[in-house]
């Protein structure tokens, strides 16, 4: 057996998220490897990433009779969509980043869409790779009822020697993405078992 990705029959369809708006962002290019890995594994996961920079702040005063900004509705009608999400995280001052937050609230809005879904973390980042703001990232999770898979964890060191990243952001170590291979499949049977399948 190649791997668990590989292996099941079940496709599930994943909405990859990231909390960075930065054109060469390392975390959106951790994303873009995770959609490459699960096309190479030929099955398991279709990964579509989700733009969030059209989002609005958060301001209650734009929901009008039940509805959301266009941005809004079609945002939470692709997390609805997805049977799990997968989150790219940077870190900073020691927590979620803004664009990240901002779009996990608007998707809390009731009817909360993230509700029961399996997902994963991975960031990239200073020191911790972004490990601090992942543990917040969970914490939210609890009370938007987003059930995240406890292992592998996954956090990038981007400034620690061998070099993660091309100029354009582009994940190019390759022990990196085994591990991020390895996130895929636990996140593709987590979601799964979630499902009861
Ligand atoms: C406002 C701000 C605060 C930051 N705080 C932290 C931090 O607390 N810990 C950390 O590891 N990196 C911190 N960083 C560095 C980012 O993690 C780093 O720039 C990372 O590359 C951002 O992700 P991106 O490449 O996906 O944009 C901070 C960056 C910014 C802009």
């Amino acid at each position: 057996m190649e791997s668990a990705v590989a292996a099941s029959p079940a496709v599930i369809k994943v909405a990859a998220i990231c909390g960075s708006l930065r054109k060469a962002s390392f975390n959106r290019g951790l994303l873009r490897s995770a959609v490459e890995i699960s096309q190479q594994s030929a099955n398991g996961m279709r990964i579509e990433l989700i733009d969030v920079s059209p989002l609005p702040m958060i301001n209650t005063d734009l929901e009008v009779d039940g509805r959301f900004p266009p941005a809004v509705e079609a945002f939470r009608q692709k997390v609805l969509e997805a049977d799990s999400i997968l989150f790219a995280s940077p870190e900073y001052n020691y927590s979620v980043a803004p664009p990240l937050k901002n779009a996990i609230d608007w998707a809390s809005r009731p009817p909360n869409v993230w509700a029961g879904k399996a997902a994963a973390i991975v960031s990239a980042g200073g020191s911790f790779g972004g490990g601090r703001a992942q543990y917040h990232l969970r914490q939210i999770g609890v009370f938007v009822d987003l059930h995240f898979i406890n292992k592998p964890e996954f956090v990038l060191n981007v400034f620690q020697p061998p070099t993660k990243f091309d100029g354009e952001g582009n994940l190019v170590d390759p022990e990196a993405k085994e591990r991020l291979k390895q996130v895929l499949q636990a996140l593709h049977r987590f979601t799964l078992q979630l499902q009861g399948q």
